[in-house]
């Protein structure tokens, strides 16, 4: 490699801050990228991110073009297309936060828009850098059902887009890696409760080969949980993404057969159950995701979370939407206030 990778991180607020930590970080420890500068609509934001990691704020996206190969995009979601394309136009290759875009539309422009100038983008999906989906992922057989929470405290942050977008979206994108089957049915009953779009949402998603996935996020809760379980033959797995560290537990199916037959137990356990813990090498999935990112930079190579899949996850969200949508019509909840 020529030169370090000279990195960028557009929208400064409280994710995009994080992101420019990493760069810092990674520029300090010497391993191939450095923070070329950050850009923000508010420039006193930018300024002040710049302050912090020692770097430059641009005061436009046409100022930054020229100065940067890659760049980070976390402005709110509704901004994410037109500035991914403009950057991409620009030749630099982007990271862009979840969900990858407002709408499928807009999703489709950026996927044209990566096409048209070469760019590598990768989406934002940063539970496939959880050390627990990682270490939980070689376990995986044949998923038949998934019971997934994800409930956080109120913030008065991302509310251009409701709780499924902002949040259960980081599941639908986990499971449709797991599953790897398309969608057959979905149910789904949402509500708003603080904001005026949808705070509280649960949905039902039966997929193709049979496997069953139930999903609550709750931006209005009283509590932080992030939990991921799920039931194939003989095992159950549960994934702690805020602990990182998962859990498998397991049945000899030999013994329960020989139970349920009536055999005298040989053991204390009579069905063989072992309760195991995968080795989870923590880390920083922020820190991962944007090692990963540079990486395919560099190689230019497909990122592991493609716009494919960014897409797939926010058309799975809108489709969860609808059905929020046709339930409060149905329920009588009148106009809807997604
Ligand atoms: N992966 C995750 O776990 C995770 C967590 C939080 C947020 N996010 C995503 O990150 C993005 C940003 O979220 P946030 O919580 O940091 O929001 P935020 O409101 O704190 O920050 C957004 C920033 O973007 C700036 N901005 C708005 N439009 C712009 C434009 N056109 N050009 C340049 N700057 C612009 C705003 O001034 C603001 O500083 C969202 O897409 C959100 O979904 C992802």
């Amino acid at each position: 490699m020529s030169h370090p990778l000279r990195a960028s991180v557009v929208g400064c607020g409280v994710f995009g801050r994080n992101h420019a930590r990493v760069y810092r970080q990674l520029q300090q420890e010497g391993l191939g990228v450095g923070l070329a500068g950050v850009h923000d609509a508010n420039n006193d934001r930018a300024q002040a991110v710049a302050r912090e990691f020692s770097t430059q704020a641009f005061s436009s996206l046409a100022e930054l073009a020229g100065h940067v190969d890659a760049a980070s995009v976390a402005v709110p979601t509704s901004a994410h297309f037109p500035v991914s394309a403009q950057l991409m136009q620009a030749g630099i290759d982007v990271l862009i936060e979840k969900p990858l875009a407002a709408s499928l539309q807009e999703a489709n422009e950026v996927v044209a828009a990566a096409e048209r100038t070469g760019r590598i983008a990768q989406v934002g999906h940063l539970e496939r850098f959880n050390p627990a989906v990682l270490a939980a992922t070689p376990l995986v057989t044949r998923p038949m059902f998934f019971e997934v929470h994800r409930l956080s405290v109120f913030t008065p942050r991302s509310l251009d887009v409701d709780v499924v977008m902002d949040l259960m979206i980081h599941d639908l994108d986990v499971v449709l890696a797991l599953v790897q089957s398309s969608v057959h049915a979905i149910h789904a009953v949402g509500l708003p409760v603080i904001s005026n779009k949808v705070d509280i949402a649960n949905a039902r998603v039966e997929f193709e080969n049979g496997c069953v996935a139930n999903f609550t996020a709750s931006r209005v809760s009283t509590e932080r949980v992030r939990k991921l379980r799920f039931f194939q033959p003989h095992e159950y797995i549960s994934i702690d993404y805020a602990r990182q560290d998962v859990i498998k537990i397991q049945v000899d199916a030999a013994a329960a057969a020989a139970l349920l037959r009536g055999e005298a137990p040989k053991s204390a356990n009579p069905a063989g159950i072992s309760i195991s813990k995968p080795e989870v090498r923590q880390q920083e999935p922020l820190r991962a995701e944007i090692e990963a990112f540079l990486d395919a930079v560099r190689r230019r190579s497909s990122p592991k979370v493609t716009l494919a899949d960014g897409r797939n996850a926010l058309q799975l969200a809108l489709q969860i939407n609808a059905a929020i949508g046709e339930h409060h019509r149905r329920a009588g909840l009148g106009h809807s206030k997604k």
